[in-house]
């Protein structure tokens, strides 16, 4: 069915044989969504469909969903309120359900929310035409099942021109006991380093200055790939995969995420210290600085070998950053447990934590336990650990003050038109004015070196030097 645009300011969508009508993507949870959304944008531009300027007026909806923690989850099914609504007056419109919590609800969705036309798990995403082909044929369809995540060949719609995420491993095989990424994301799949490199190659040639190389665990990249090098060390790892990238042209930096300290190198450190493009700033989560909350939560290292890794990197690369994600209130941490989560907040003064208080997931171990702590010691935990980081972020920043910094210019400040915004190589976002002292406008995707002159818990103000 072709579908009609519901509004005359959307110019763009007028119907013609190419053009199916609008679409809306909203995307929760991590880079991966973003990437995967930006894919799937890619996908529907590709089949004809045009970006609808607002949600309510687009004749397709993509939810593309997070269920790291019950709240993320619980936010989707508002707003698929809304849109079952909407579909009673406009029984053309398109509902579909991809990302994790589609993978982890599956059928039971349709159970929940008739009007959904498509439940499309992660590992899908790349499959969003043949699904929609098979919805245009009168089908419910449900894509849950799991699937060997084929090279996307259409040119996924950035939502930057600048910086570009490139997935380089999907899924997960740890089991972290709290974690529901292994079972919505499936088993690990890297990509070759040659589809890899391709891809940064094409966004060089489109302008794109950035790359951030995606996976969960991202030290696992490459274990899946075939190849051992003379010394019997694997090829294909990701120190092999930043050294195999790092010439090509036009790209000048590059950064990854996320690292898990269970596997994390001195390879790896050293290539970022050789590697100039690699940007210096580490995001390595810990969790708990608790020994036996982190055997709890199957982490496999201890708060020791996590202390280890970070005077590894500021030996090598002393101005790097570090930040990291934390969980309080795991299942029977007690107060004592918790104050070695502060003491390690402390002792290393991270540039910037994410905290989370423990949320139960489905099909996960620490779900099950007996020993949940009451909402009220995870909102007291949360906002103490929270007040803590503000001024620990705020401390370390103040190494910025006075200092010059290359940042990219990512855009102009959404707040201030005249200001534009970017980030330092250590990922500190930094504002400052559009024009240099000699009148130079400065334009996204250029570097510009900051005197910085303003600093705060989470971001920076600098000014051009020329
Ligand atoms: N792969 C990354 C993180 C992925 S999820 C890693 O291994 O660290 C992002 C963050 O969400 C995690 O680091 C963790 O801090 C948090 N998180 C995951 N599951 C959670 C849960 N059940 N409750 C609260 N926070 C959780
Ligand atoms: Fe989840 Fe652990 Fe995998 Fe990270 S490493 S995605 S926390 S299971
Ligand atoms: Fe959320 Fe899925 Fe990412 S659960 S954090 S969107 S991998």
């Amino acid at each position: 069915m072709i579908a009609i645009p519901t509004t005359s300011t959307n110019t763009k969508s007028l119907v013609t044989e190419n053009n199916r009508g609008s679409y809306w993507i909203t995307t929760f949870g991590c880079q991966m969504n973003k990437a995967d959304s930006e894919r799937m944008a890619g996908i529907l531009e590709k089949m004809g469909y045009q970006k609808a300027i607002t949600e309510l007026e687009a004749d397709l909806v993509v939810y593309n969903t997070c269920s790291i923690r019950d709240n993320a989850e619980q936010k989707v099914y508002s707003y698929l309120g809304r849109q079952a609504k909407r579909k009673e007056i406009l029984p053309h419109l398109k509902l579909i359900l991809a990302g994790c919590v589609a993978q982890q609800e599956g059928e039971s969705l349709l159970r929940r929310v008739p009007e959904i036309d498509l439940v499309m798990g992660p590992q899908h995403a790349n499959r969003l035409e043949t699904l929609l082909n098979q919805v245009d044929n009168g089908q419910q369809v449900v894509a849950t099942e799991e699937n060997y995540i084929l090279e996307d060949l259409t040119t996924a719609r950035r939502e930057s021109k600048v910086c570009a995420w490139v997935n380089v491993i999907y899924g997960c095989n740890e089991r972290c006991s709290y974690c529901v990424v292994p079972s919505v994301r499936g088993k690990e799949q890297s990509r070759t380093p040659h589809a890899i490199r391709l891809e940064i190659e094409k966004l060089a040639s489109l302008g794109y200055k950035e790359v951030t190389l995606l996976g969960q665990n991202i030290d696992a990249y490459g274990r899946d790939l075939e190849g051992i090098s003379k010394e019997g060390r694997r090829k294909n790892t990701l120190t092999d995969l930043l050294h195999y990238i790092h010439d090509v042209e036009g790209i000048e930096r590059i950064r990854f995420a996320t690292s898990h300290p269970r596997y994390f190198t001195n390879r790896l450190i050293e290539a970022c210290s050789e590697l100039n493009k690699v940007c210096e700033h580490f995001h390595i989560p810990f969790q708990s600085g608790d020994n036996q909350i982190l055997k709890l939560m199957c982490r496999g290292y201890t708060i020791e070998r996590y202390k280890r890794i970070i005077e590894g990197i500021r030996k090598q690369i002393p101005h790097s950053s570090i930040s990291a994600d934390v969980i309080v209130a795991f299942p029977g941490e007690t107060d004592k447990q918790f104050q070695k989560t502060l003491s390690i907040i402390k002792e290393i003064e991270f540039d910037q934590v994410n905290t989370a208080a423990y949320s139960p997931r489905p099909n996960t171990p620490a779900a099950n336990w007996p020993n949940q702590l009451p909402e009220k010691i995870k909102v007291e935990r949360l906002k103490e650990l929270n007040s803590l980081i503000e001024i620990t972020a705020k401390k370390r920043n103040e190494r910025y003050k006075d200092c010059v910094e290359e940042v990219l210019v990512e855009g102009t400040n959404p707040k201030d038109p005249q200001q534009l915004v970017g980030r330092t190589r250590t990922n500190r976002l930094t504002f400052f004015p559009d024009t240099g002292p000699q009148g130079y406008v400065y334009q996204p995707g250029e570097l510009v070196s900051l005197k910085i002159k303003e600093v705060r818990s989470f971001s920076l103000g600098g000014i051009p030097l020329r």
